[in-house]
Order: C-alpha cells, then structure tokens, then sequence
C-alpha cells in the first residue's frame, strides 16, 4: 500500500467543548484550540479531528445539528475558524472535521418544514412513515440511547425515525436532494481547505425498504444486520467519494459501527473508492458494548490479540483501518484497559506502544497522551451525556438498578469519563476555563496535568512525543507482515512486523508481574528504539519485562 499522508498522519481528536475555553463561558472554543495549537504540534501528531462545531442546540453535544456551514455558537465565529484553520496549516498540520450525515437536529430548518404538513417540500428529507395497525410505532427499532427509534407527531399523524434521541431526525438518503444537500455542505468546508472528514455512524445511512422488525438477537448483531449495512450503503458512499472527496485532496474516515471484518473490504477497499479508511468497534468493545452499560465482557487479551489480528488480515494490502482505544464515547483508556494505580505511567506508555505500532493510522484521543483518567460523578445532577441520563431514567423506571448501581455503571462506562474538561495546570479548573466549567473537572488534576509533564522527561506526556516521532521516521511501525509471537499468552503481547527491508520486535508486558520472554535473539541494547523503564533486563537467552513494560527493538537485518 502506498503510505500517503493520511495513512502515515496520526490524529489527534479535540472534543471542543472540553478542550479550552477562552471566552470564559466555561465552555471550550476555536480560539481555545489555535491557541493550544503549538502544543498539538509538539505531541508529533499530524492531522487534528475536531468533533461536532457546526450549530446545534446540542441534545447530543454537536452531534445534533441545525446548521451544517455555521459554527455552535459557544465555540466562537466564522472568523474563528478561519483563523483556526491557517494557523492549524502554518504549523504544517491537517484539520479534518465531524460530518454527521445520518442526522441531524429536530431544530434544523429542514426539519421544521417538514414536520409543518405530510405535503411539504422537505416532508421527504426524513423518514415519516404511518403507525401501525395498533397506532403505535411502524416496527420495534429501538434507539442507541434507550426506548424506540420513533417518535409520533400528532399534527401529521405519522411518525417519524430517529436512530438517536428524539431530537436527532434520521435524514432520508434515499431522496437525492438530501444527498446534495450533505454534499454541498461538505464542498463549503472542503473550498476553505478542510483536509476530510470523520463521518459519523456513516454506515446507517442506507435504510432497509419496509423497515423490517429487528429479530431478537442481541444488540450488536441487530446493528450489524438491520440497521447498518444497508442495500444502497455502498452506491451512495461512491456517489460521496466521487462528487466530493475525490475532487479534493482530502480523506474520509469512517466511524464503521456495525462493520464487521468480513464487510470491510466492501467499505475500504481502495479500488472500490468509497470510504479512505475506518476505525471498527471490535476493540473499543471488548469489555462493553457502547452504552450498554451492564453488558461488561471480562478483558482477555487473547481476545484482542485476534481482534487486532483479524483486521489486519481483512484489509492487508487492500485496505486501510484506524486504530483507537478511546475517543469521546468511552471511558479513558488508562483506566480500562492499564492500571490506574501503581502503574498508572507505565501502563498507559505501555498501551499507546502497542497501538502506534499496530498497522493502519493511529488515532488518539485528547487527554490520553497524559494519562487522564476515569471521573467519579456523585450524582445523576452531574452528569450530562444524553446516553447516561437516559440509562439512568430507565433503570430507575423499571427499578432494574437502585440509583447508587446505576451511578456506579456510569461512573465505570459513561461518556463524560472522557468528556471531563482537558487538565492543562494545577490552576483553578485545570487551566480549562476561567468560568464554571460545563462539566466537572476530575479531582486528580492537580497531578494530572499537561504543565506538570511538559518539563518532566519521565512522562506519559514526553513519552507520547517521542513515541510518535519515532513512528514518523520507521514505516515499519505503520504497516507490514506481522507474525505474532507466544499468542496464547494472556500476559504478554509480541510481534515481529517487516515492511520492505525493516524490522521491529515489540514485547509488551500486559500484566503487573514481572514477565519472563525466552528469546532474545536478534535483540540488542544497541538497538532498542523504545521502552518505558529505564533499562532492560536481558541476556541471550530470555528479557525480563517489568509490570507493564513495553520495548521496541530495531531488528538487524
Ligand atoms: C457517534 C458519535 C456519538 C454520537 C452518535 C450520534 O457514535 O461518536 O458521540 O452520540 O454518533 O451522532
């Protein structure tokens, strides 16, 4: 595969309103982000994805939006932008932005229209469709965040999908004004030099004719087959690429909900010339299915070794992927997949060293590159993500959980875990904002914090940075053959990777016991590129990794 800059770049994805807020409205915004710009720059990252800025009334924190080429309000102006965007190219960085295309807001104009009369020009921009013969809803679709997928309007008397909240209307793609609609906001994006998009549950776009009920069997499956994947999926996604991201010198990446390894290739595959490339959901729920909070699946790192190895095999030398272990949607990678406590440090460089050198582009998430962790909210009055409101409503509702339980399973797998304001000192409020923060800041930010390690040479942080550099100057870790070493082992993870005529070794030590790997052969303290502790313990025969420790070597040809 060729390694353009996009399938070389890592992002580094801002969730605006936690970021920085320099209005003071307790809120993060645009000029918030020009002026962490430097920064960015600093963590060797290449291209930044900017979660939802577009006007919303945000149901749904931006991902509800009710003006495609406007800028929210609370983040700033146009100008903002505009000022945001240069200085992001002057450093010789990619800004990609958030298109959520499957919906949009109930306070979009477009909806509006259309819920006035069944005869409206916009009537057919959503999916209205007659109640059943009972008068409830057309079929049992439920919602991602909690009851049906459909919501009754008296005045028309039909009723109309929203996969989402209520407020979030599914647009109907099968209308191919709708389509020009999206693509024409895309355009005005892309003529100011937007370098892509991150498109939002991009595979739901294509509904089933005669929305079929879903079959009873489980959640993700339902995804998969009912409301992903859709018969006109793949021609509409040509016609995007096509009419839009082809014409520019940008890329799309898809969040692939419901894609599993066996449809990827239909979505990534480069001769198909749909989608650049997609981030699945196989590893962010190996412990959960996103918002189904209860549903906790043990972590077993003979599962993600698979996972990892399965997509690899699916698109190698066809296609491309994406790889992330946290983003906005749940809870901080250290804190479900490292050791919060006594190897907090070690664990977190551990983690980010095996995705940096997984093949495919590597995406991180705000805050991660410090080892930010899990929040504790105190009660249902502090939290704000839609998803944790409404789980907790229904539990309370049909008593399923007491409210201490349900707090104690947002507190595990909520949102807002990853929400909480970025810690940037150990001012007040973190250095987020000089007003009353939207969300609460974790109370560890007095440690935690992106001044304490900025000069620290030990820290997640300068680890992060210098990982990343190295990424830049060894293809290897981006792409290549991967053969996997002690796979069964539920302690330690290993591989060899060769792209053209170079080599890495990765042993990383998944547990907090020492770990003993008995081979040392081709490795040498000369050639370590890197590891988070201080020394290796090695000899021909064996290396003694520490708790969490992870080592990269340069493998002599
Ligand atoms: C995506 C977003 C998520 C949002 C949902 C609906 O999954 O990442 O934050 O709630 O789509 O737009």
């Amino acid at each position: 595969m060729e390694l353009t800059w996009y399938r070389k770049g890592t992002i580094y994805q801002i969730y605006p309103r936690s970021f920085n807020d320099k209005s003071g409205n307790g809120v993060g915004d645009l000029k918030g982000i020009t002026e962490k710009l430097d920064y960015i720059k600093s963590l060797n990252v290449d291209i930044i994805w900017l979660s939802p800025i577009f006007s919303s009334p945000n149901d749904d924190n931006g991902y509800d939006i009710s003006d495609y080429c406007a800028i929210m309000e609370e983040f700033g102006t146009m100008s903002d932008f505009d000022e945001l965007l240069s200085e992001t190219h002057k450093r010789g960085l990619r800004l990609i932005l958030d298109l959520v295309a499957n919906h949009c807001s109930d306070e979009h104009n477009w909806f509006k229209e259309s819920k006035k009369s069944r005869n409206n020009k916009y009537r057919d921009y959503f999916h209205w469709v007659d109640p059943a013969s009972d008068g409830g809803p057309p079929n049992n679709w439920k919602s991602f965040f909690g009851g049906s997928a459909w919501e009754y309007d008296k005045n028309t008397e039909q009723y109309y999908l929203h996969l989402f909240t209520k407020k979030q209307p599914d647009l109907n793609w099968e209308n191919p004004k709708v389509r020009e609609e999206i693509y024409n906001a895309m355009r005005f994006w892309l003529d100011k030099g937007v370098d892509g998009f991150r498109m939002d549950v991009i595979p739901l776009i294509s509904k089933r004719k005669g929305y079929p009920d879903a079959p009873d069997f489980g959640f993700r499956k339902i995804i998969e087959d009912i409301y992903a994947n859709g018969p006109r999926v793949h021609e509409f996604l040509r016609e995007m690429n096509q009419k839009v991201i082809r014409q520019y010198d940008a890329f799309s990446l898809a969040e692939g909900i419901g894609i599993n390894q066996e449809l990827a290739g239909l979505y990534v595959n480069e001769d198909r010339e749909e989608l650049d490339m997609l981030y699945h959901f196989d590893v962010l729920e190996c412990t959960i299915v996103n918002g189904k909070f209860e549903e906790e699946i043990p972590f077993d790192l003979v599962n993600l070794k698979s996972i990892f190895k399965k997509w690899r095999d699916a698109v190698h030398g066809t296609g491309w992927i994406t790889n992330a272990m946290g983003n906005h949607d749940f809870a901080r990678l250290v804190s479900r997949f490292g050791n919060e406590g006594k190897y907090w440090k070690e664990s977190a460089k551990m983690l980010i060293t095996m995705l940096a050198t997984q093949n495919g582009t590597l995406s991180i998430y705000q805050g991660d590159e410090i080892g930010m962790t899990n929040v504790n909210l105190d009660s249902i009055d502090e939290v704000k993500d839609v998803q944790s409101i409404n789980f907790y409503k229904e539990s309370m509702e049909s008593k399923k959980y007491t409210s201490i339980e349900a707090m104690k399973l947002i507190n595990k797998e909520g949102r807002d875990n990853a929400r909480t304001p970025m810690q940037w000192s150990e001012d007040i409020n973190a250095g987020f904002t000089e007003g009353e923060p939207w969300l609460k800041i974790n109370e560890n930010y007095k440690t935690i914090n992106v001044s304490r390690q900025d000069n620290d040479s030990n820290s997640i942080l300068n680890y992060y940075r210098n990982l990343l550099a190295i990424r830049k100057e060894n293809d290897v870790f981006i792409y290549g053959d991967v053969e996997e070493l002690d796979f069964n082992s539920n302690s330690f993870y290993g591989y060899r990777k060769s792209f053209r005529d170079k080599g890495i070794i990765v042993l990383l030590n998944f547990t907090d016991k020492n770990y003993e790997y008995i081979s040392g052969k081709g490795m040498s303290m000369d050639d370590v590129l890197i590891n988070n502790y201080d020394n290796i313990l090695m000899n021909e025969e064996k290396i003694n990794l520490k708790p969490y420790q992870a080592v990269v070597f340069r493998l002599s040809d």
